[in-house]
């Protein structure tokens, strides 16, 4: 069956990966996103509609006419402290844009649609590792419009037939050099891309002058800092593709961690960093930040079993691949 696929926020970072990776295996790719956070350069020859979910009119409009086989939504805001800032934007955002193109999906009569949810909908974690049974207790806005996707998900799949799988990745980093591809967000909240670009000469907002920062050094970890999971991006590009696959078979809603299923603390981060680029990384210690878990780790187990998924690539390669791109960015 001739595949076309439309990609929600597939210019950002982890959609501009999924979208190369759908190009590259055949898949015909239309990109929608409003280019708040995401760049055009990045959807390669991918058709790109500029639309935001939010403005519903609009949506269907520009969709009118076209045929898709699957939905993958991406799109959405993602930095936790300006969801505490700005809750009702993050709602209007990340709640009604979804609404608008989950009626969408329905209307149109599009049963497989893949979502980007987060670890953030667990809260705080009762284990250090979390499965999928873990209670969903989002301690912010953000985490808690990610949730309400998925609950609206799975209301979805039982009135409506629709057929899903939100995605709960936990902590994504790396690029994709060869493709031009990288997490390029202004500003940039994510460990990774900070420590590598302290060491760059200014490139905009993105360059954190002096050295970095770590939140907290007296957690109940091995060295004190917090132990997060980080997964490779294009192990999930290649997890979105597996999921439309599996989405064929399915009928419901299902939710599946997305992780490596191991922790690195942030000392073993900047450590990383240092030995992929022979350079030392100056740090200082500052106070820890309310929310943040001593240690978040995905049991990754499930998507295993039913996608069939393995991560490819360690933290060495991460940061090895992260260190290429933004060297040459
Ligand atoms: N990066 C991570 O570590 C991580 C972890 C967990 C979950 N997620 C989720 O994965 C998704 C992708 O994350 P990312 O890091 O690639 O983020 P990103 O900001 O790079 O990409 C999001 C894309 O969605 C677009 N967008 C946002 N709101 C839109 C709207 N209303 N209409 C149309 N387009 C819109 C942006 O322009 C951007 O291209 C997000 O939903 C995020 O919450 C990311």
């Amino acid at each position: 069956m001739h595949e076309h696929i439309l990609v929600a926020g597939g210019a950002g970072y982890i959609g501009s990966h999924t979208v190369q990776l759908l190009l590259d295996q055949g898949y015909q790719v239309t990109v929608l996103d409003n280019l708040s956070t995401g760049h055009a350069r990045s959807v390669g020859q991918a058709e790109l509609i500029q639309c935001d979910l939010c403005d519903k009119r609009a949506l269907l409009s520009l969709l009118d006419g076209k045929t898709f086989t699957g939905i993958i939504h991406f799109a959405g805001k993602s930095q936790v402290g300006e969801s505490i800032a700005e809750p009702l934007t993050y709602f209007d955002n990340n709640v009604t844009g979804s609404l608008n193109l989950i009626n969408y999906a329905v209307q149109a009569g599009i049963d497989r649609f893949v979502f980007s949810s987060s670890a953030a909908v667990y809260g705080h974690p009762s284990s250090s590792v979390i499965d999928e049974h873990h209670a969903i207790k989002p301690i912010n806005p953000y985490g808690m419009s990610k949730a309400m996707v998925e609950t609206m998900l799975v209301e979805g799949a039982r009135s409506q037939g629709l057929s899903s799988i939100a995605l709960r990745y936990f902590n994504a980093a790396g690029a994709w050099p060869d493709q031009g591809l990288g997490e390029d967000h202004d500003p940039e909240t994510h460990l990774i891309p900070n420590v590598l670009t302290s060491l760059l000469p200014l490139h905009g907002k993105i360059h954190k002058p002096g050295p970095v920062k770590i939140f907290g050094h007296d957690y109940a970890t091995d060295d004190g800092t917090c132990i997060r999971d980080y997964i490779h991006v294009r192990d999930l590009a290649e997890a979105h593709v597996l999921a439309l696959h599996h989405l064929k078979g399915l009928t419901g809603a299902l939710m599946l961690n997305l992780g490596s299923g191991s922790g690195n603390s942030v000392l073993e981060i900047i450590q990383t960093c240092q030995q992929v680029t022979g350079r030392e990384i100056p740090y200082l210690v500052a106070p820890r930040r309310t929310g943040d878990p001593a240690v978040l780790v995905a049991d990754n187990s499930l998507a295993g079993e039913l996608l069939g998924w393995q991560p490819q690539r360690n933290l060495m390669m991460i940061i090895e691949d992260a260190w290429r791109w933004h060297q040459k960015r």
